[in-house]
């Protein structure tokens, strides 16, 4: 069964891409954490870095093991592959082996700020040049079956949102089947503010859907970001390690913003599900670590559980520190 995307008008949302957070065990856990659908309605993987040549079969099926579930979740959320490079060819070649492996669609990042990564040619460094986007997108939207979608990720510029309706349509001329944007440039890395009226400037440039991003950490964010933008697509990242039933309450569900049971057992499956993976002790508690690490800016209670579990030195040690978690928050809160 193929994936449409988003379509012009209706509420769409996806789980942002988040390199070393967003593996198969998360989006695994984060569609399935509820009886109540998570409403998330497409998780895109962490990036595919694709240099001089097309990433090889073992690669793409060890960071998308979806691709053995018809690429979708094991609760039927789709998910993107996403790519990352700057030379056409390759980056065709591997969408192509990823949709004959069975990807439902392909997301290309044009927003990775790394050093690293831009100094080799890829993610942002390619907002200098919209051609070079719109290049990108039209080798690998060639590349693959007009059924299968192909999205661009992108920031509002390299250092000033001035060319954003350019980039825009850059990306849509290449044939994108739509466009997520970071309401930040990428000289501003993660830093405030986001600047989501920049992102309504580059929807009004192109017929193509736009899904909003940036900072969406609560319901009231997502309905003030809809006002400056106009977008009814949006993406959540970081919120969604603090609050994961974020996207289920924008459906309409009556599920609470913090439920420290709920959240506890969400993150013991977590741990469980890595370890079953093969993930080592070591990693895992990393891992644990640094879902908290990022929920805790979003959403208070997180941060009283990362300030107890932070030094833990044994995954155990940092399970156990979880059971005092909500009497911690409450202290904090008063
Ligand atoms: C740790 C981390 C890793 C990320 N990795 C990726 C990535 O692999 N690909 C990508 O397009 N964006 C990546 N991003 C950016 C997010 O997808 C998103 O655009 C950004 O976090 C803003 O959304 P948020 O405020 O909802 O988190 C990453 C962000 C974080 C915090």
């Amino acid at each position: 069964m193929s994936f449409a995307g988003p379509a012009a008008g209706g509420l769409f949302l996806a789980l942002a891409p988040m390199d070393g957070i967003t593996c198969a065990v998360y989006r695994e856990v984060i569609t399935s954490a509820d009886a109540t659908p998570c409403g998330i309605d497409l998780c895109v993987t962490e990036f595919v870095r694709v240099t001089a040549n097309a990433v090889p079969e073992s690669v793409l099926r060890r960071d998308l093991p979806e691709l053995a579930t018809g690429g979708r979740t094991r609760a039927g959320v789709p998910v993107a592959v996403q790519l990352l490079g700057g030379k056409p060819e390759p980056m065709a070649g591997t969408a192509a082996r990823l949709v004959s492996l069975g990807a439902l669609a392909i997301d290309l990042n044009f927003g990775c700020p790394a050093k690293t990564v831009n100094n080799h040619d890829g993610g942002a460094s390619l907002l200098r040049t919209p051609c070079r986007v719109e290049a990108v997108v039209r080798a690998v939207r060639d590349a693959v079956p007009p059924a299968i979608p192909v999205s661009a990720k992108i920031r509002l510029g390299w250092d000033s949102a001035e060319h954003v309706a350019e980039l825009a349509r850059a990306a849509e001329q290449g044939g994108a089947s739509w466009l997520t944007i970071h309401a930040r440039t990428r000289v501003q890395q993660y830093a405030p503010p986001v600047d989501w009226v920049a992102i309504g400037r580059a929807r009004r440039a192109v017929a193509m859907p736009v899904v909003a991003n940036g900072d969406l950490c609560t319901t009231d964010d997502v309905v003030r970001c809809a006002e400056q933008s106009g977008c009814t697509a949006f993406m959540i990242g970081r919120a969604a390690m603090g609050d994961p039933r974020l996207f289920a309450r924008l459906r309409g569900a009556a599920a609470p913003a913090f439920d420290g049971a709920w959240m506890r057992a969400l993150l013991h499956r977590y741990v469980e599900t890595l370890r079953a993976s093969g993930t080592t002790e070591h990693a895992s508690l990393g891992r644990l670590k640094q879902w908290l690490r990022l929920g805790a800016p979003m959403h208070a209670p997180m941060l009283a559980a990362f300030d107890r579990v932070k030094t833990a030195a044994r995954l155990a040690d940092a399970l156990a520190l979880l059971d005092g978690w909500e009497a911690a928050a409450a202290e904090r809160a008063a």
